[in-house]
């Protein structure tokens, strides 16, 4: 069964993809193009814990160790930005969601909101590369969760918890699979080439 919404000037996206995939390089570049919202739960979660909110004591030790926060505290942030009086027309959501429960909030959200999704832009990218992006990322910029042990576990997590919405967007005919090894610049033409085709263009 298709739920794809009918084209629009403000697409609402998902990126789907595994740490270091490039979700924030190329989710910022989509929401340029189409002048929507980036919305990051990952950056939302670490501006949190860089002031300590109540919400930030509770995410980092999820954070540090690897671990998805919980699904709760996360669906709250993401709505507070998309919902309303009106919901958000258009968006990119990066890294979220992330377990089948996101997703099925996600999906009962966009359908009671008129907001049902576009497509979800799956990247994917060999998993030593990733390492080595993360890796890289660790050493400039100090991120505290891109190291070694880290990394492992975050890409752990990712195969059980976060591959499974693949199947759950495929089913739904919303899923574009593109290629995000080569440059930025290659990968953000091949997700826009997908998304025109599918009459998504800004
Ligand atoms: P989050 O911040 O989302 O981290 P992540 O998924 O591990 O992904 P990254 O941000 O590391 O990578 P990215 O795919 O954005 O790639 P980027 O463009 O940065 O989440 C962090 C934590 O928050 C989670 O572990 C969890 O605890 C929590 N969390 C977040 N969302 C949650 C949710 N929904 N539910 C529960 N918990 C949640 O690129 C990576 C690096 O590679 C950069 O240095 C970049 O410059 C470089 N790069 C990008 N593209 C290329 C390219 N084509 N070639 C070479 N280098 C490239
Ligand atoms: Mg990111």
């Amino acid at each position: 069964m298709t739920q794809r919404a009918s084209a629009s000037a403000s697409p609402r996206l998902l990126l789907l993809a595994p740490p270091g995939a490039g979700k924030g390089t190329q989710g910022r570049r989509l929401a340029e193009l189409f002048g929507v919202a980036h919305i990051a739960t990952g950056d939302l979660l670490r501006e949190h814990v860089a002031i300590a909110t109540p919400v930030g004591r509770e995410a980092k030790s999820y954070m540090d160790a690897g671990e998805l926060v919980p699904d709760p505290l996360v669906l709250t942030l993401v709505l507070d930005r998309i919902g309303g009086e009106p919901p958000l027309d258009g968006f990119v959501l990066d890294g979220f969601p992330r377990t089948v429960a996101q997703a099925e909030a996600a999906m009962r959200w966009a359908v009671d909101s008129d907001r049902t999704f576009h497509a979800v832009v799956s990247l994917e990218v060999p998993t030593p590369e990733l390492i080595r992006r993360l890796l890289e990322r660790g050493r400039a910029s100090g991120r505290a969760d891109d190291n070694e042990v880290t990394i492992a576990e975050r890409l752990r997590v990712y195969e059980v918890k976060t591959a499974p919405l693949l199947a759950f967007y495929a089913r739904r005919g919303l899923l574009l699979e593109i290629d995000g090894s080569g440059d930025p610049d290659l990968v953000f033409s091949r997700i826009s080439e997908a998304l025109t085709r599918l009459g998504v263009s800004s």
